[in-house]
């Protein structure tokens, strides 16, 4: 599965639209469920409409369900031009939403996984109501 969510991110990362930041990146979740769900970023001409391949992903991941939360249990980030791709402060949240402390987050570059780390470890004491 690993190699899976890292070509999977890998192909996501190719339909990225991001001519102003030069910097696409791919994602590709991996639910509770087993199904895999994929995203890029999508810039715009106005710079803050765009928005990071982590929501694509999860607006996916959504669409898909039949309503209710679903769970994330694996997700690869890959920037295609990057050695390594973080995902930034708003996306660690945004994946704690539907995440767990041990979500394990693939951190990747073309060839393959570099590294992989927690939800927890990205996201320590994270923010919930
Ligand atoms: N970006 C993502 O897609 N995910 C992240 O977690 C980090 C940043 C995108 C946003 C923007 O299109 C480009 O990378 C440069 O910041």
């Amino acid at each position: 599965m690993r190699d899976t969510l890292h070509k999977l991110a890998l192909a996501a990362a190719q339909k990225s639209h991001s001519p102003y930041s030069n910097f696409p990146v791919g994602v590709a979740i991996l639910s509770a469920d087993g199904k895999t769900y994929t995203g890029c970023n999508i810039e715009n001409a106005s710079y803050p409409e765009g928005w990071c391949a982590e929501t694509t992903a999860i607006s996916h991941m959504i669409m898909d369900g039949k309503g209710g939360t679903p769970h994330i249990t694996e997700i690869a980030v890959l920037g295609l031009k990057a050695d390594l791709c973080t995902p930034c402060g708003g996306c660690r949240q945004r994946l704690a939403e539907f995440g767990m402390p041990e979500t394990k987050v693939h951190l990747c570059n073309q060839e393959g996984i570099v590294e992989t780390v927690t939800l927890g470890d990205l996201l320590p004491k994270s923010f919930s109501l």
